[in-house]
């Protein structure tokens, strides 16, 4: 099969031009103006603007965790995902303490194997490094094309690691090419305000809140790049929410060290005074909480400024039934919130048409700084003879309004609820066919494909 993708905008990381696509199978031929070619298909992109599918490099799809899971599984995530404009997701696979990795890998992979719309790939995350976890690092990077190792710094008794083992991972995996990305809190400190909080009858979502301020994260994120910088292992901070965390990562490049930022869309969105309205706020009960406008306006800086590469959903959706574990106690409440639907469009509303970033911003941290700190460009996040066909046609002039009612996230309660929007995904295609088409998947479940990254050189 072949497709022709005729006078669209093409948006690059670097570029703006107006051109034609041609796509044989899964992949890219030729780009050109006025292509004379033969096709199965043409689609005419005048008015659209054309760029390379978003990746989201941190999700959390059907995922165990506070004594639930997350409720968008491989199917409805991925397929919530297409509708958004992303075509490649990157899941965190989840060591059980005392347990192996290869384990987990199995429990993970059984999961999405079949079920994935788009495509996937997975990050695994060390809960327990050891001599034994420590061997397995090498196969899962030579055999599963796993090159991405993530710790918590929090969730003590259940994710949480020590900075004996931190140290210990970051010696192995710079050893091996990967890259170790972290949850960047201080879960000490969070734990004892926490305590403190309950013990004073404190228990609406806003103590959540109160329970992680700023400095747990910008300490935290000083330790993780600091010890980074030492081992010179490749580091990657995930959902940096807060101007102390971005100095942290400021400090170290001053010191000609390289941590890689990631923040999420709610962070430049959203901020804290969404916890002050009851129980309502459990929408947004998420570590680490949404944060002040000082620290959203220096998270659009970060971005333009280079510090920040990435700006991901950390999807880890649940129903309000599930919220509701911890109507009495917000410390029972499951931290997350949806995203993976909305990202590329907020992103642009909110960011490009308000000119807080350019449109090859937007492409660059959204689909081609992901695809490359993280092992998979040229092949995904760009577009370019050879790479796969995964393309957006988005129509930059479209007006909608974000709705549970007509979401396809399986959540009932969306965190932008009547947001009027700016710019919608019209046709998406992955792998060089047409999934989403004016509000329609045209695939079904197993279409996603397993994507193997490659070693990470922590080099952009
Ligand atoms: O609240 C969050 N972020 N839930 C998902 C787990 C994590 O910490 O990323
Ligand atoms: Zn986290
Ligand atoms: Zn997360």
């Amino acid at each position: 099969m072949s497709i022709l993708i005729k006078n669209g905008n093409i948006i690059t990381a670097s570029d703006n031009y107006v051109g034609d696509i041609f796509i044989e199978g899964e992949t890219i031929s030729s780009i050109g103006q006025n292509l004379s070619v033969a096709a199965d298909t043409v689609i005419d992109a005048s008015g659209l603007l054309v760029f390379p599918g978003a990746i989201d490099p941190h999700v959390h799809l059907q995922m165990p965790f506070m004594g639930t899971f997350s409720s968008d599984n491989y199917e409805t995530g991925t397929r919530a995902a297409l509708y958004g404009g992303t075509t490649t997701v990157i899941d965190f696979i989840l060591q059980s303490q005392g347990h192996s990795l290869y384990q987990a890998y199995d429990a993970w992979s059984g999961r999405a194997n079949g079920n994935a719309i788009g495509d996937y790939g997975f990050h695994m995350a060390v809960t327990d490094f050891n001599e034994a976890t420590g061997k397995e690092i090498i196969d899962l990077v030579e055999k599963e094309g796993i090159t991405s190792f993530k710790i918590f710094m929090a969730y003590k008794g259940a994710l949480m690691i020590d900075d004996k083992q931190m140290v210990g991972l970051m010696d192995e995996v710079k050893q091996r090419r990967g890259m170790v990305t972290v949850h960047a809190t201080n879960g000490d400190m969070i734990d004892f305000l926490i305590a403190r909080h309950r013990a004073e009858g404190k228990l609406a979502p806003l103590y959540h809140y109160l329970s992680q301020p700023e400095i747990t994260e910008a300490e935290a994120s000083e330790r993780f790049a600091g010890i980074a910088g030492y081992t010179g292992c490749p580091g990657y901070i995930v959902h940096m929410t807060c101007e102390g965390a971005l100095n942290a990562v400021r400090n170290n490049n001053r010191n000609n060290q390289k941590v890689f930022a990631e923040t999420c869309i709610q962070y430049l969105l959203l901020d804290a005074s969404l916890y002050e309205n009851n129980f309502e706020g459990a929408k947004w009960v998420m570590s680490p909480p949404l944060r002040e406008k000082k620290d959203q306006a220096a998270l659009w800086s970060g971005i333009n400024q280079g510090l920040i590469q990435v700006v991901a959903t950390d999807h880890c959706p649940f129903k309000w039934e599930q919220k509701l574990m911890g109507k009495g106690d917000f410390s029972k409440i499951p931290n997350g919130h949806p995203a993976i639907e909305h990202r590329v469009e907020l992103l642009y509303s909110e960011g490009v048409r308000k000119g807080k970033i350019t449109v090859n911003k937007f492409v660059e941290v959204l689909s081609t700084n992901p695809a490359k700190i993280f092992g998979m460009h040229p092949r995904k996040g760009c577009i370019a003879p050879g790479s796969d066909a995964d393309i957006v046609l988005f129509d930059p002039n479209h007006h909608h309004t974000i709705s549970a009612a007509t979401h396809h996230m399986n959540t009932d309660y969306s965190g932008y609820e009547g947001w009027q929007v700016t710019g919608k995904c019209k046709t998406v295609l992955l792998r060089g066919k047409v999934v989403i088409d004016d509000n329609k998947c045209l695939v079904e479940k197993g279409y996603g494909k397993y994507i193997k990254r490659n070693k990470v050189m922590g080099i952009l």
